[in-house]
């Protein structure tokens, strides 16, 4: 199916995201927008609405299966969720989630990580930083497996946080962060995303990198945004995070507000203070 959907793109001339592209991105200082999705008929109206990079997220566990955490969400899990948005998508790059303790050793790391690529179909996966090892970063660099480095809150470790609050804002936890996102990069990260991370402390980070930053809760000044689709589409309204923004007011139609959404990403209106932290 992959391949067939490859080979549709080049017939249509749809211009593939890739890892290059969006360094290229970085670069010339163009926005880049993305959304989590986690099923095939999402990813293309995210695809067809210009998201550059579509993330499988284990948020899955909460917005799809109702779960309280991200912690129940299985490897076998995301390979399935994960196939079924890459059979959605043309254009867009497809990240998946590692989700808990599927990297909490080298071995899994590596096998985990390959079954997401093989099995899954995804190009680049996710981990995020604080159960992940800077020599794993490398060694799946080595490998030839496209990282991103999850940094700031990191949902998976939310019974260590006690509560999904705003990191960094402490000198010493912020002088941590930039220390740990140029360690990070220096191992082979390729993309840096930081969560509800006060703007300047973000700021900082993305000025100092040279792979893409992509935030969520992290203001404006970064190379990109995330957000959680099911957000954006006002679904489980009362759950909704406050950097998250409701664009189906605005939109009208889901693909209306997904438009919206990355027409203000890449025009670099989303988000305004209201959707930043401090
Ligand atoms: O799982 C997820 O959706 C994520 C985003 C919050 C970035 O990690």
């Amino acid at each position: 199916m992959r391949d067939g959907v490859e080979n549709m793109s080049a017939q249509n001339d749809v211009k593939k995201v890739t890892l290059l592209g969006l360094q290229k991105h970085k670069k010339l200082g163009v926005k880049i927008a993305s959304l989590t999705a986690y099923d095939a008929g999402f990813a293309t109206v995210l695809d067809n609405a210009g998201v550059d990079f579509i993330l499988v997220g284990d948020s899955l566990g909460m917005v799809v299966q109702g779960r309280e955490t991200t912690i129940p969400v299985t490897i076998d899990e995301v390979i399935y969720h994960t196939q079924m948005v890459v059979r959605g998508t043309q254009r867009a790059m497809v990240m998946a989630d590692m989700p808990f303790m599927s990297y909490s050793s080298a071995e899994d790391c590596l096998n985990n990580a390959a079954r997401l690529m093989k099995e899954g179909g995804a190009e680049i996966v996710k981990l995020e930083w604080g159960a992940l090892e800077i020599p794993m970063v490398s060694r799946l660099t080595d490998c030839g497996i496209p990282v991103c480095a999850h940094l700031g809150l990191t949902p998976q470790a939310i019974h260590k946080f006690g509560a999904y609050r705003v990191q960094g804002r402490e000198d010493e936890i912020a002088r941590k962060m930039i220390d740990d996102a140029r360690a990070l990069e220096e191992a082979g990260a390729d993309i840096l995303l930081l969560e509800c991370v006060p703007m300047k402390l973000a700021a900082e980070i993305t000025q100092n990198s040279s792979v893409p930053v992509i935030g969520i809760g992290a203001g404006p000044n970064v190379d990109g945004q995330i957000l959680v689709l099911y957000d954006i589409l006002d679904i489980w309204p009362g759950k909704r995070t406050r950097f998250s923004k409701n664009y189906m007011a605005e939109g009208g139609s889901i693909q209306g507000a997904i438009e919206a959404y990355v027409v203000e990403v890449k025009e670099g209106r989303f988000p305004t203070a209201a959707y930043s932290f401090e």
